[in-house]
C-alpha cells in the first residue's frame, strides 16, 4: 500500500552513526533496510565522527540508497572541525533536510529539530551564575531550547516529533557514569515539550543510555543511539520505528481560533 493510502506514517529513528572515511560501503546495507521499513528516516546527530567535510561525503553516498525523505540534526562531533557547514551543505546536496531551531512536514508529521546542548538535569542542571564562562555555557543551553520551542510553534500538525541529538530527561541516559550526566543532555530541553506536546522524542548521544523514558507531561523519549540499539537489538538492524496515525491536515482556521490553540497550548 502506498503512503497516500495508508493510515500511518512510520519513521525509522537512529543516531550515532560517526560515518568515518573508512566507513564507505558500510552503511549502504543498514540505510536500505530503514529506507524499506518506514516513510521517512530521522537522524540524530553524530552523523559524522569528526565533523570532516570528507566524512559527510561518504555518509551522503551511503545514504544514496534511501528511496524516502531523510531529516536530521547535527551532533556534538558533527562541530569538532569547525566545518559544520560544510558538512550541512554536502548533506543537503545530497538530499538530507537539515534542522538547527527549524521545522518541516512529512506526510502530514510535524518534525522539529535542534541539536540541543548539555548542562545537566533537574536539580543538577547547571545555573547562569558566577564567572562569565559559566554563562555562556548555561546560556547555550538555554538557546538550544529556545531553537526547539520556535520549530515547535511554528508546527500546526496534528501529530509532531522532535528531533534531538542531546536528552531531554535523565530517563533515558541512564545505564552512564552518573558522573557525565550533566554532558549528556539539559533538562531545559523539555521545557519547550511541555509547552507544546508531541507524539514523542527521539535523540542519541548517550551511547550507553536506555532506550526509552517519558517526559513530565508522559511523551515519550526514545534514546536512538546507534551503538544503544545495537546492544539492544542484537537480531534486529539497528533503528526504531516510530508509527504515527496519519491524520488529514486541519482546516486553516479563522485567525482568532488560531489565536486560540496557541494560547490553549501554553
Ligand atoms: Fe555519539
Ligand atoms: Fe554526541
Amino acid at each position: 500500500m502506498g503512503i497516500e493510502n495508508s493510515q500511518t506514517v512510520r519513521f525509522a529513528a537512529v543516531g550515532d552513526l560517526h560515518c568515518r572515511k573508512e566507513s564507505a560501503g558500510t552503511l549502504r546495507e543498514f540505510f536500505a533496510q530503514a529506507s524499506h521499513a518506514a516513510d521517512a528516516l530521522l537522524l540524530c546527530g553524530d552523523l559524522t565522527d569528526y565533523g570532516l567535510p570528507e566524512e559527510a561525503k561518504v555518509l551522503a553516498e551511503e545514504l544514496g540508497v534511501v528511496k524516502v525523505p531523510i531529516v536530521a540534526v547535527l551532533g556534538n562531533h558533527d562541530y569538532e572541525s569547525g566545518a559544520h557547514a560544510d558538512v550541512i551543505s554536502i548533506l543537503t546536496a545530497g538530499g538530507v533536510r537539515v534542522l538547527d531551531g527549524e521545522a518541516c512536514e512529512i506526510h502530514g508529521v510535524g518534525i522539529a529539530g535542534a541539536k540541543g546542548f548539555c548542562g545537566g538535569f533537574g536539580r543538577g542542571s547547571l545555573g547562569p551564575w558566577g564567572e562569565l564562562a559559566i554563562k555562556q555555557f548555561v546560556n547555550e543551553a538555554i538557546q538550544e531550547a529556545l531553537k526547539l520551542e520556535s520549530a515547535l510553534a511554528k508546527l500546526r500538525t496534528a501529530q509532531r516529533i522532535a528531533l534531538l541529538h542531546y536528552a531531554p530527561i535523565a530517563g533515558t541516559v541512564e545505564g552512564e557514569p552518573l558522573e557525565i550526566y550533566p554532558f549528556l543532555g539539559s533538562s531545559r530541553l523539555e521545557d519547550p515539550l511541555v509547552r507544546y506536546p508531541v507524539a514523542a522524542v527521539v535523540h542519541g548521544h548517550a551511547h550507553r543510555g536506555t532506550p526509552e523514558g517519558k517526559t513530565v507531561n508522559g511523551v515519550p523519549v526514545y534514546n536512538v543511539a546507534r551503538p544503544l540499539l545495537l546492544r539492544t537489538w542484537p537480531e534486529r538492524p539497528p533503528f526504531r520505528i516510530l508509527e504515527l496515525a496519519r491524520e488529514a491536515p486541519p482546516a486553516v482556521a479563522p485567525p482568532h481560533e488560531r489565536t486560540q490553540e496557541t494560547v490553549s497550548r501554553v
